[in-house]
């Protein structure tokens, strides 16, 4: 590998890949190594990681059993393709079969989170034998055209050719309220509003519902109690299956439980994962029940989806969080996230609202508490500001102005606080 210095790999990075991102910094990260739940730069400082790589890196980086995993798998099979099979991909797809809600059982592999929800409505529709899909508005769903129109925000949908068939219903966005109500006497309006939807905009048949539990790129935005319970009825009652995307909340992000929906006591028909099942492997996968799954007709394969490598890497990643009480700590640490939060929401009154669960939280920054016009031009300053004293965090939501913190999820306490006296430091500096 080449020695380019830290001038030199950002003039090649704008040189030769596509200009598709951007990080609100005023110099681009470039990341040379990870420890834990730091980050350590081409200079080598390093960083307090509250974004974990968009959510990925549930176990720290480089966690040492998760490489010890990879490493002995990579000298024994890399690649197979799915038509022969692998030791991993068959013990992941029964502990899947055995963390998953309900009665999910039976696994396809792919290698991304656009794939699995891809995959989770082309199989919803063929065993549906219908094409109507309804997304949730402020879902995001990834990159593929399907899962790309699934996406429901202008700005990820430039220029693009949309999937026909596709509809939208009200998320449980409960700070900004479509129908100005609030959550004690809403009556759960923004979930039976899926039923108008589908009387008004279908056929009066669909094929599934795909909805994120607790949406990321969306902005944080938690739904209450019983949203799932009123959603899953309506999307059976009209002969639909409920796909859950657990994509960037699974894997423990929530706390207390592995999958996110656990919380809503509702068991989906199809669960789309992939981010924190391999701890940054790239492993993606959609798991369905028996019957759901029972569609031989589904005329799929992925040459490198399940690859053993990244399967192996899941099953260590999988076994440290049951052996290592991370679904607690990552419990136990949202807690304290929360009381801080609210404090620093007393603080600044920037801060809109505070919501998420567990390891997984979003800020809304707002210029005034009564217009809530989106404070999206602080939220990049947060980010900056934060990085300059050694913490990353990331931002979401439909303007880019909330903060979207999800640090790994077996961080400790005084990290905790070491990260959340930066950002108070940050508030109090912004201007
Ligand atoms: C909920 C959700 N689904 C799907 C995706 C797409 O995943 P990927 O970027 O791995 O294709 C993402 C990515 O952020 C996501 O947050």
């Amino acid at each position: 590998m080449k020695d380019y210095s830290k001038e030199e790999l950002i003039s090649k990075h704008k040189e030769y890949l596509m200009p598709s991102v951007h990080t609100s910094f005023s110099e681009p990260l470039c990341v040379e190594k990870g420890v834990g739940e730091y980050l350590f730069d081409i200079d080598g400082r390093k960083y307090l990681d509250f974004y974990t790589g968009i959510m990925v890196v549930v176990s720290g980086h480089c966690n040492e059993k998760i490489t010890k995993a990879a490493t002995e798998q990579l000298g024994k099979i890399q690649h197979t393709s799915a038509f022969f099979i692998n030791r991993p991909i068959v013990e992941l797809a029964e502990k899947l079969a055995e963390i998953t809600p309900g009665k999910l059982k039976k696994s396809f592999f792919v290698n991304s989170g656009s794939e699995a929800v891809e995959g989770a409505v082309h199989l919803a529709q063929v065993q549906t034998n219908r094409d109507t899909v309804i997304g949730l508005q402020g879902g995001y769903h990834g990159k593929t055209l399907l899962a790309r129109t699934l996406t429901s925000g202008s700005v990820w949908r430039i220029g693009s050719t949309n999937v026909p068939n596709i509809r939208y219903t009200q998320n449980a966005y409960c700070y900004r309220c479509h129908f100005n109500a609030t959550p004690k006497n809403c009556d759960m309006a923004c979930a039976k509003y899926l039923e108008e939807i589908i009387q008004t905009q279908t056929p009066g048949e669909i094929a599934c519902v795909v909805a994120e539990t607790i949406q990321g790129v969306g902005g944080l935005i938690t739904p209450p109690e019983d949203y799932f319970k009123v959603l899953a009825e309506i999307t059976r009652k009209y002969g639909g299956l409920l796909i859950i995307d657990e994509v960037q909340a699974g894997f423990g992000r929530t706390g207390g439980k592995m999958f996110a929906i656990e919380h809503y006591g509702v068991d989906p028909d199809i669960m789309a994962m992939a981010k924190g099942i391999a701890n940054g492997f790239p492993l993606g996968a959609f798991i369905a029940d028996e019957k759901v799954a029972s569609c031989t007709d589904n005329p799929s394969v992925s040459t490198f989806g399940g690859n053993p490598v990244s399967c192996a890497a899941a099953i260590a990643n999988i076994e440290y969080i049951q052996e290592n009480n991370i679904l607690e700590n990552s419990e136990r640490m949202g807690k304290v996230f929360r009381e801080k939060f609210l404090q620093l929401k007393e603080k600044y009154d920037i801060i809109g609202d505070v919501r998420g669960r567990g390891l997984f939280w979003g800020l809304e920054l707002v210029k005034d508490r009564k217009t809530k016009e989106p404070a999206w031009e602080e939220a990049g300053k947060m980010m900056q500001l934060c990085k300059d004293e050694g913490l990353i965090i990331g931002r979401s939501g439909g303007y880019f102005h909330v903060l979207r913190l999800g640090p790994p999820l077996n961080i400790t306490k005084d990290k905790v606080e070491e990260g959340i006296k930066i950002i108070d430091n940050a508030f109090s500096k912004l201007k």
